[in-house]
């Protein structure tokens, strides 16, 4: 790494529509976070940006739902976010918001230097309108029946049935899915970014840069591989950044309603939430120190959903707007899953970051996401291992230590630090151990290895624990007091290095701690000052207070209760956001029944479907089903399958399909039918 003059270190700009929980904190916040904290303990020129995400469709129609305007929407989460960062200690020079005037006039001199320098195409073509929302809707707002399989809600971009990729116009009876309208198509114009022609570009520089992550680097990979395509950087909504009227007014199109792509104008927020840092600090002009001169360290922290945006199309930008500075690196997390299973913020599978707060500690939650952050690998928060984290490591580790250290003091040396004696070889160690975490965390923590950082940290807290145990001050204080009043002493300087050494995971305890040590903020805001001892012998502490205390197993529970009655993954993987809770009644208005095939033979012209003959019971029907890619006709014959017997006939291909197969489907593509485990008559009702 070249060594810089200043960081600029930034995380994902949090949407505005719905509250925090854990995953969005070990992913993009709390590594950051860590890193920044460090950072200044080094005295480092560094700057920590972030901001709230108010544009784009998921906020509109959260909105339009509500019967309230998006600036509503946005007011009400900013404001809950902002709140929750500030009481888990993540704590950003300025926290700024896309909704700002500021932003706005950011997000549009940006768009009208690249329109000036022709960096844009621009492309007229007839998508879909709801006409009743007024509205353009896209891909995913638009569902009808699939072409292929017959099912009736499958998206414009997908089937989530078939698994097959579709585009609004294949869909049968197209729907909108915020008014149920058919929608009608309309020519309109947008601006792209031609990611096409900057691809080589932006692939030399990222064949330039050192040290980024494995993950990060093999998903950048694969989508040059795949090859970039031109990126719509226009929409038509009526929320949003609204394009420079005489830019759209020169195109000969009306401005109004046409806005930046949300994914335009959110990263450029790091810009403009920078330009408000540098006014508030009352030095407006230096904010440009940190995007546009070469000896700034960009860093962007984020989840790995958002790395083709900020490893690619940001960058993309950027370059051709030139002046600015490019990521040195950027430190994706992956992702992180509750009790096992995919976090869900539609069924309310999460454990939110504000209902968090009101009932444990901010350092046990930091502490237990650092130890277990996603950062080569997705990872898992359990509220056993939470507990087990807080109980074991915090209170029974660093809160005994500190604990037992004070209370002796207190007790034996009237609060004041004894003087210490000669040093034998443990009492060296100490030294060597303190001296050791610094640079060992140090070392993680600038290769952006928090898991690490963490590791070592807690290394030095049990070994602290340890030395304690062995001096025995308890039996010395009486035998022997020199060596006991060298051990006290010795304990404090431990004590008083971990609280500089915690500082970027557990800012709040070590607070306590220097609380305890009865010391002023100067003397641990350096890192490197851990290494050193401030404190001359008689120096006067505060009365021991319980850092931890332990969290019973009742809360654990009840916390695991709360998860359980809350909508839980069923064990497909489907797409969180398709699946809405349905009532026993809805559920038996399916009539699933055991069927047997009679016959089975390639359907011509159509590579994935097969057509059956099967008999339900006495009655013979015909059903068509997208399996000829994982079955030959010859082995179904004779099998027992569960069909949907009441779905209204389809005609597919031209061939009447009167029901439906169920299969298994996995992720990775693969299909298996689903057959009764026992032999059973057909016809019989599945329930
Ligand atoms: N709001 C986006 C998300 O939550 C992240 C935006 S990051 C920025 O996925 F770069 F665009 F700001
Ligand atoms: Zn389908």
């Amino acid at each position: 790494m070249r060594n810089y003059k200043r960081i600029l270190v930034t995380s994902a700009l949090p949407y505005a529509n719905g509250p925090l929980h854990v995953g969005h904190i070990a992913g993009a916040y709390l590594p950051a976070d860590i890193f920044v904290r460090y950072c200044r303990l080094k005295k480092r020129d560094v700057v920590y940006i972030c901001g709230s995400d108010e544009n784009g469709v998921p906020i509109m129609l959260r909105a339009r739902a509500e019967g309230v305007s998006p600036q509503v929407v946005v007011d009400r989460f900013h404001k809950m976010i902002e709140e929750s960062f500030t009481k888990l200690g993540i704590h950003f020079d300025y926290y700024g918001r896309t909704s700002s005037e500021m932003h706005k006039e950011t997000s549009q001199e940006f768009f009208r230097n690249l329109n000036a320098k022709n960096q844009f195409i621009t492309k007229s073509e007839e998508q879909l309108y709801d006409p009743e929302a007024k509205l353009f809707l896209a891909d995913r707002f638009i569902f009808g029946e699939c072409p292929r399989c017959g099912y009736d809600h499958a998206y414009g971009d997908q089937c989530e049935k078939c698994g097959s990729t579709l585009s609004p116009a294949d869909l049968i009876n197209p729907r909108s899915s915020i008014t149920n309208a058919t929608p009608v198509k309309k020519e309109t114009t947008h601006w792209y970014l031609p990611l096409e022609k900057i691809q080589p570009e932006l692939e030399a520089w990222i064949n330039s840069r050192e040290n980024w992550r494995p993950n990060v680097m093999g998903q950048i990979k694969s989508w040059l591989d795949a090859g970039l395509r031109d990126r719509a950087v226009t929409r038509d909504l009526p929320w949003g950044v609204s394009i420079p009227e005489e830019i759209a007014e020169n195109a000969g199109v009306e401005s109004k309603g046409k806005v930046l792509y949300v994914w335009f104008d959110a990263p450029i927020g790091y810009i403009s939430a920078t330009k408000e840092w540098a006014q508030k600090i009352g030095d407006a002009e230096l904010w440009k120190t940190y995007w546009q001169d070469e000896e700034t360290m960009l860093v962007h922290f984020i989840g790995k959903d958002n790395i083709v945006f900020h490893c690619l199309i940001f960058p993309a930008m950027l370059m051709k707007h030139g002046n600015y500075v490019l990521p040195e690196n950027v430190p994706a997390n992956e992702f992180l899953n509750l009790e096992g299973q995919k976090l869900s913020t539609s069924r309310n599978y999460a454990v939110w970051l504000h209902e968090y707060l009101e009932k444990f500690e901010p350092d046990s939650l930091r502490y237990s996401l650092a130890c277990n952050m996603p950062e080569t690998k997705d990872a898992d928060f359990s509220w056993s291992e939470f507990q087990a984290r807080h109980n074991n490591e915090l209170a029974d580790i660093v809160g005994n230590f500190v604990n037992r250290t004070f209370t002796f003091i207190q007790k034996y040396y009237d609060g004041r630090l004894p003087q210490p004696d000669t040093f034998d070889a443990l009492d060296n160690e100490v030294l060597q151990q303190i001296k050791n975490a610094g640079e060992n965390i140090g070392t993680a923590i600038e290769a952006y290895q928090f898991k690490e950082a963490t590791r070592h940290f807690m290394d030095l807290a049990r070994f602290a624990n340890k030395y304690f145990n062995d001096k025995a001050p308890w039996k010395t204080r009486k035998d022997n007091p020199a060596v006991c009043a060298t051990s006290l002493h010795l304990c404090t300087r431990v004590a008083y290095a971990l609280a500089i050494l915690m500082q970027p995971v557990l800012p709040f305890t070590a607070k306590k701690i220097q609380n305890l040590l009865n010391l002023g903020d100067e003397h641990l805001a350096s890192w490197d000052n851990a290494q050193e001892f401030p404190l001359e012998p008689g120096h006067v502490f505060n009365q021991p207070e319980i850092i931890f205390t332990k969290i019973e197993d009742e809360r654990i529970q009840a916390e695991i209760d709360r998860l359980k009655t809350s909508n839980a993954e069923d064990k497909t993987e489907s797409d969180e956001s398709t699946f809405e809770q349905i009532t026993i009644d809805d559920f038996a208005r399916v009539q699933l029944r055991v069927a047997k095939i009679i016959n089975a033979e390639n359907l011509k012209g159509a590579k994935k479907l097969l057509k059956l003959q099967v008999a339900i019971g006495e009655e013979k029907r015909q059903v068509i089903a997208g399996i000829a890619q994982h079955y030959e006709p010859e082995e179904l014959i004779g099998k027992h399958v569960v069909v949907v017997a009441n779905l209204q006939p389809a005609k597919l291909r031209g061939e009447l399909s009167e029901g439906m197969i169920l299969a298994a489907v996995d992720k990775d593509g693969g299909l298996c039918l689903v057959a009764p485990e026992k032999k059973i008559a057909s016809g019989a009702v599945v329930r």
